[in-house]
């Protein structure tokens, strides 16, 4: 049998646990003490992986977008805020557990009595029970909180604000990435379902009455998507259908504003790789969320089966009308151009980081047979190091040249300097953590002031001039073949 990533055999969600902890990108909490379920550590690379998706998150949907502003909201809020928010009354899970294998699960309110366990026991239902994890605040007279469980209110909290002081006019959104905390049930499949993860989403506030998406191009009305429709599901079946946009619309499936912001959130899991692989399931009216009329699962197809990545609600006028009543505070807000005092409406796209790095990871993982380790072809942009500085053998003035080179390009990116085992062991090495570009030093390096530059999805080389590294590397990290930034050499170590 074929190592784990190889053509026709499937990665499991342990293999990638196992890879994530050997190499450093994740460990199991508190390991130390047995570990917590549903609680995560980033290792050294887990947390440079998870910065770069950040970042390109942050750039493409608040930097590259006209209308939209960031914030970075508390976790602990007022204790109103769950209770206008409808989380302290309906956010919460059937718990259940297998009569046969006594495994816990939660199951959705609709299953209950319907459903039976993957081992073919019944399930004893045990309750409801609320997700949002409770502390207190303050000695003396304290106060029961909550940890959050989506950052969305903290943009809903400060709407009027950011409105205010961000000079921002309708239709505009607000973004925030952070922690959220759910108590859940039954935390499984590694970083997929925990009790401590990262959600990055945006609300984006429309005049009620504006129906038309001013900001609607080609590129999203003719964007084709899988899409698993509800009707289709109602009928209990799975089957996909590739429909555009455009055609979504023209179904009355969801508004012009709705439909661009789903499209774009397509359009950046191309950005970073994983498009292929994301379908999108429509909800059923029984599964809405209480404060949702409308709202679309983004699933990506893990090795491990179709789970969901992201999502994308229409929130209509909820969470604020829900604010103005409990806080007695008024979140209206005047539109320029119709002149008019407006509660807007919202668009939610949500995603979950966590799974967005485990998607990535997925994507990237390779098992090579010819090299015989895993390659992890990651793009070059989000890779955790993006260079490694390798003398060959360890020679005086090959290790001062790498020395240098190292100096040079630390001061604009995470690269590594490894003088230590076989050149072989130190390729594979990087292969593993997906480092783009190994630039190797030889004898010729220190006569010429040249380096060799291995490719790690092809192992070939180039040879570029010293003074040229940074911006081949620079080049390379914008999507650029490093095969084609060099002249190709034959190389003294043959890989397997
Ligand atoms: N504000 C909307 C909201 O919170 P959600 O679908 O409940 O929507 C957003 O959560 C995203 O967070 C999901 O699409 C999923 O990717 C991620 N997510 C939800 N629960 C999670 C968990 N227990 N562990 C890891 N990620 C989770």
């Amino acid at each position: 049998m074929g190592k784990k990533g190889s053509v026709g055999d499937k990665l499991s969600i342990d293999e990638l646990a196992a890879f994530c902890k050997r190499k450093g990108f994740v460990f199991s909490s508190s390991e130390i003490y047995g570990g917590l379920a549903g609680f995560w550590d980033l290792g050294p690379f887990g947390v440079e992986l998870m910065s770069n998706i950040k970042q390109s998150w942050w750039s493409y949907f608040v930097h590259q977008q006209e209308n939209m502003t960031g914030i970075d909201a508390s976790i602990i809020s007022h204790p109103k805020t769950w209770e206008a928010s409808g989380h302290v009354s309906s956010f919460a899970d059937v718990a259940a557990v297998c009569k046969k294998c006594k495994k816990a699960t939660k199951i959705d309110k609709s299953e209950v009595g319907k459903l039976k366990c993957g081992c073919g026991g019944e399930y004893s239902v045990q309750g409801e029970f609320n997700l949002l994890f409770k502390t207190n605040v303050g000695a003396l007279n304290p106060i029961q909180v909550y940890l959050r469980g989506e950052t969305a209110q903290g943009m809903f909290l400060d709407f009027k604000q950011v409105a205010e002081t961000a000079r921002v006019k309708l239709p505009f959104g607000i973004a925030q990435i952070g922690k959220c905390f759910r108590n859940e049930i039954a935390p499984r499949d590694f970083l997929f379902r925990s009790r401590e993860f990262t959600i990055g989403e945006f609300e984006f506030f429309i005049h009620p009455e504006e129906k038309k998406c001013s900001i609607l191009e080609k590129k999203h009305l003719q964007l084709n998507v899988n899409l698993l429709d509800a009707e289709t599901q109602e009928k209990k079946k799975d089957t996909l259908k590739e429909v555009s946009i455009e055609k979504m619309i023209k179904d009355k499936k969801l508004d012009e504003w709705h439909a661009y912001w789903l499209a774009e959130q397509i359009l950046w899991f191309r950005v970073i790789g994983i498009a292929d692989k994301v379908k999108i399931r429509e909800h059923m009216m029984s599964e809405l969320s209480h404060y949702s009329s409308a709202t679309f699962d983004l699933d990506y197809e893990y090795p491990f089966g179709s789970k969901e990545l992201g999502g994308n609600a229409n929130r209509g006028q909820y969470d604020l009308t829900q604010h103005m009543k409990h806080s007695n505070q008024k979140l209206e807000i005047f539109d320029e151009a119709t002149k008019q005092r407006v509660i807007p409406r919202v668009i939610e796209p949500t995603f979950g980081m966590e799974r967005i790095f485990l998607a990535v990871l997925c994507n990237a993982y390779k098992y090579d047979e010819r090299r015989q380790n895993i390659v992890l072809k990651i793009p070059a942009f989000l890779a955790p190091v993006k260079a490694a500085v390798l003398p060959i053998v360890k020679d005086r003035n090959m290790m001062k040249t790498a020395i240098g080179i190292y100096n040079v390009l630390k001061k604009d990116w995470l690269v590594e300097h490894d003088e230590g085992g076989s050149i072989g062991r130190r390729y594979s090495r990087n292969d593993e953590l997906g480092t783009p570009m190994c630039i190797a030093v030889d004898e010729q390096s220190v006569k010429d002031k040249t380096v060799t530059l291995r490719d790690r999805d092809t192992t070939k080389q180039v040879r570029v001039k010293i003074e040229d590294i940074s911006e081949v590397v620079r080049k390379v990290i914008s999507g650029e073949s490093l095969l084609k930034l060099g002249k190709i050499v034959e190389t003294r170590v043959k890989e397997n």
